[in-house]
């Protein structure tokens, strides 16, 4: 099947996905409070920043994953690879493939028959890993997928009927409040079959201390993450936020487990989107930016449960701060 888009296909899909931008913004900044969406976060800029993130000494989730991904890799791809038949491994929210690519070598090196799809929301993201994916591991078939992540499930599946083993990592889970990571995973296994597998990555709770000092690092990278989403509102929707007047404000409520971050407007202000739309902020007024959840491992075998999926197994760093858990579809 041919699923190459044509040069006016290609432009409509980057209108809509403008207008979709557009829409959600506005949408979020006339709410009462205002919030925008942390998907928003990655673009070109974000992407790197996320990255130079990855590598601050504070933020702890990347180095426990990549731990559990080296010292486990043989339990993990034995579980994935089960009776040997072919299958699609599909990866949501793939980013730099980093950790996935512990995993890769090692479905290579076992000669495992399989299809690797990353989804990304960030088309900066597929356009790098189709390109280069195939050459730093030889032998391996990538079909990137730019997009929401249950459209390009959809579109998976069109694709193909392969059984499917689904990687969501690093937390990504984390950015849904508590309710929404649940209805989340049920919408998840409406998309798979019995058999098909999901491996996830969840942070867990842990010393409130060090939660909070990994979304307030030193260097302030992740203040930056946050206002670059402004900065990318500028930049796509021609609007003239002044990143100066707004602070980074990150929280962690031991309790709930929910690390949220805010960005405080510093003065009274008004801020124009386009030629259509004016924002106005008082002096403190917040934008609600992301939710970062943190689990106990009680709460992701809950949520398995509850969600038609059987948890199988699960790995911890040497810490025990974050867990992938392997869960079949029932
Ligand atoms: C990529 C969503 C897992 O929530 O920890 C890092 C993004 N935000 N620092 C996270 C993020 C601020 C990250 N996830």
């Amino acid at each position: 099947m041919d699923t190459t888009l044509t040069q006016s296909e290609l432009n409509e899909a980057s209108k809509t996905k403008t207008n979709q931008f557009y829409n959600d913004v506005i949408t979020g900044l006339s709410s009462s409070p205002k919030r925008l969406s942390s998907k928003y976060f990655y673009d070109a800029v974000g992407d790197k920043l996320f990255q130079d993130l990855m590598n601050s000494p504070e933020y702890y989730p990347t180095n426990c994953e990549l731990e559990i991904f080296s010292k486990k890799t043989a339990e993990i791809t034995d579980a994935i690879i089960t009776d040997g038949n072919p299958f699609d491994l599909i990866e949501l929210g793939a980013g730099d493939a980093m950790k996935s690519t512990y995993l890769l070598k090692y479905l290579l090196a076992q000669k495992a028959e399989f299809t690797y799809l990353p989804i990304d929301i960030s088309d900066n993201v597929i356009s790098y890993l189709t390109i280069t994916l195939p050459v730093t591991l030889p032998g391996l078939k990538v079909t990137g997928l730019n997009g929401e992540y249950f459209q390009m499930l959809t579109r998976a599946a069109s694709i193909s009927s392969r059984r499917k083993v689904v990687l969501f990592l690093g937390s990504n889970i984390g950015n849904m409040p508590v309710n929404d990571a649940i209805e989340f995973c049920r919408e998840l296994r409406k998309h798979l079959s019995p058999g098909d597998m999901v491996l996830i990555g969840m942070d867990l709770k842990k010393n409130p201390k060090t939660v909070l000092a990994a979304y307030n690092d030193k260097e302030g990278i992740t203040k930056r993450f946050n206002l670059n989403l402004l900065e990318r509102i500028n930049r796509e929707l021609d609007a003239n936020f002044d990143v100066s007047k707004f602070e980074h404000y990150p929280t962690y409520d031991p309790e709930t487990g929910a690390c949220k971050s805010y960005l405080i407007s510093t003065t009274d202000q008004q801020v124009n989107i386009g030629d259509k739309e004016t924002i106005t902020f008082a002096k403190d007024e917040y934008i609600y930016m992301e939710i970062s959840q943190k689990f106990t491992t009680q709460q992701a075998g809950q949520m398995a449960a509850s969600a038609g999926f059987s948890q199988i197994a699960e790995f911890f760093d040497s810490k025990k701060w974050f867990t992938d858990a392997i869960w079949v579809a029932v």
